[in-house]
């Protein structure tokens, strides 16, 4: 696995701020808590905004199959350097906002693992995204997002009309900026 491309992140941030939501790629200690819960075996993983690809080599690091990942991203400067660091990896230049359009080609997921921006976006995408997701995510399927923030980046009004829940799994105080891990998932499981 090659290292990450930080100019390619660097020119995305200039470029398209809110999209990316980050003033740099996670840490190795984040991408370990927001993949620690993902067992090789798990089976199909989806992995949305992976930027540079940190979760990415993460994932792989755990031993999860390349076959069984597959990379959702929007921002084009990202997609070449994230096919050449991880060739046998499924990488997708595709709109989170449409995730259940892709049911049919994607198949059922075991985990959602999201860099996405959530606080940098409107209640209502935010709500279509994991809308989206869990339409996608197979019974006892979770959902892991990152934030900036204590509190969990999905409203809570947003997880109720969902049915569905959030535990925090833990605050990387060592990561630029800190951040927190929470595990999203079904209210009824
Ligand atoms: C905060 S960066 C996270 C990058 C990486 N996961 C990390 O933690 O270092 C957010 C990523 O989400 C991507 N992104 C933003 N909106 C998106 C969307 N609607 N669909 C797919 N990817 C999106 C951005 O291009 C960027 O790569």
């Amino acid at each position: 696995m090659q290292q990450p491309p930080l100019a390619a992140f660097f020119r995305a941030l200039l470029a398209e701020p809110r999209k990316i939501g980050a003033i740099a790629p996670s840490g190795g200690r984040l991408a370990r808590l927001m993949t620690s819960e993902i067992e090789p075996s798990a089976g199909k993983v989806l992995e949305l905004g992976p930027g540079t690809g940190v979760f990415t080599r993460a994932l792989l690091k755990r031993g999860l199959p390349a076959r069984d990942l597959t990379l959702v991203e929007l921002e084009a400067r990202f997609i070449a350097p994230l096919q050449k660091r991880f060739p046998d990896v499924a990488v997708l230049q595709r709109d989170a906002r449409e995730l259940a359009a892709y049911k049919a080609e994607l198949g059922l997921q075991a985990a959602i693992v999201s860099g996405l921006p959530f606080r940098n976006m409107p209640i209502e995408v935010v709500s279509a995204i994991v809308s989206g997701g869990f339409s996608l995510l197979e019974p006892g399927g979770a959902f892991y997002q990152f934030t900036y923030g204590h509190a969990c980046s999905v409203p809570e009004d947003v997880l109720v009309a969902l049915g569905l829940k959030s535990n925090k799994l833990g605050r990387v105080r060592l990561n630029f900026p800190p951040a927190s891990v929470f595990r999203i998932s079904r209210k009824q499981e």
